[in-house]
């Protein structure tokens, strides 16, 4: 069994994926600094069962900023999920976060990584992509991203490149679609959509509701990042991508019908830096890592919609 270190720990993804290396008996040193872009009592929510775990250590600190060397020292390899998300608040003067948690955080990760000769596995997204030029987007299509947010994960793939290339960095890319399930952020469409059916408040819908998007269950989306620690080639970058693409206005419909609720919409235009279709060829996943997707829309906005209800207090859980 490996001990290995998670970053974004108290995050959506990193939490899950905390968890699941737990649970097939790894032990898991988490690093999270808590950072403001959403309330730190539901991160707490998130990390608060895995701190009562045996094998579980936990490290609060700012990777932009404090050492994380007693943190990685003996660690088999680093899952690095921290980073600032979301592609609409990374506009105008709120760029300075993605910076330095996307930018600055992951250079200082791949500085790390190199030195220890341990691999990384971290989280690149669809944004790279923008409206792409080709559907379903297999891995070289050339990049184009739509939002200062897709420019810094695009940013960290080029600097794992060039550390590959300079100092030996044993580096793995997951260009995540749009994952969802339970703990998903509050700021994530599906998250506000089922909050809003829960407590009858209003959702703002962006745009006209068609676009699209390649969704992915949590749980998959974990796999195969574990995966690919065992598996990937060295610099391999991978699409994951759950392969149903869905109208937002179709997520509605499905959530409607599920929670027997309707859903008060409230119109606004489109927002700056939304792609309108995704689609992940995941072709090279499923080859390399003998990887799939095993969770379907419905049985995974259940999940979902399940976890919003049960909350302690809702109000708390998302904000
Ligand atoms: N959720 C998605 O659909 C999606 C899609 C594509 C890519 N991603 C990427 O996957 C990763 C996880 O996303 P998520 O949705 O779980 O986000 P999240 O915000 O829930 O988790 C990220 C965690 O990183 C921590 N963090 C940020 N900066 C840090 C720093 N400097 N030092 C230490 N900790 C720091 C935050 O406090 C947070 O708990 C991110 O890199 C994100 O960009 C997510």
């Amino acid at each position: 069994m490996a001990t290995y270190v998670v970053t974004g720990c108290a995050g959506f993804i990193g939490s899950h994926l905390s968890e699941q290396l737990l649970d097939r008996g790894d032990s898991v040193v988490g690093i999270d600094s808590f950072t403001p872009y959403y309330d730190r009592c539901l991160k707490e929510h998130n990390v608060g069962p895995l701190r009562t775990r045996s094998g579980f250590e936990m490290f609060e600190l700012d990777l932009a900023s404090d050492s994380a060397d007693a943190a990685i020292s003996g660690a088999s390899g680093i899952f690095h999920l921290a980073a600032q998300p979301g592609v609409r608040a990374s506009w105008g003067h709120e760029f300075d976060p993605y910076v330095r948690d996307n930018v600055l955080a992951t250079q200082r990760i791949f500085e790390l990584a190199s030195r220890e000769q341990i691999r990384v596995v971290w989280a690149s997204s669809s944004s790279i992509s923008g409206n792409a030029a080709a559907y379903p987007t297999p891995e070289e299509t050339a990049p184009r991203p739509l939002s200062p947010y897709g420019v810094t994960k695009l940013t960290c793939e080029q600097l794992g490149l060039a550390y590959r290339d300079a100092l030996q960095l044993d580096a793995v890319a997951m260009r995540y679609f749009t994952v969802y399930g339970p703990r998903q952020r509050p700021d994530m469409a599906f998250t506000r959509i089922a909050k809003a059916l829960v407590t009858g408040s209003t959702f703002t819908l962006f745009g006209t509701g068609d676009q699209s998007r390649d969704v992915t269950y949590v749980h998959d989306a974990v796999q195969a990042t574990m995966l690919a620690m065992e598996h990937a080639p060295t610099g391999a970058v991978y699409n994951i991508g759950g392969g149903t693409e869905v109208s937002l206005n179709r997520v509605i419909e499905l959530l409607q019908s599920a929670s027997g609720m309707r859903l008060a919409i409230k119109a606004a235009p489109m927002a700056k830096g939304d792609a309108q279709r995704t689609s992940a060829d995941t072709t090279r996943a499923r080859r390399d890592l003998g990887w799939q997707p095993t969770v379907g829309i419905d049985e995974g906005l259940q999940a979902q919609l399940d976890w919003i209800g049960g909350a302690p207090s809702v109000e708390e859980l998302v904000g």
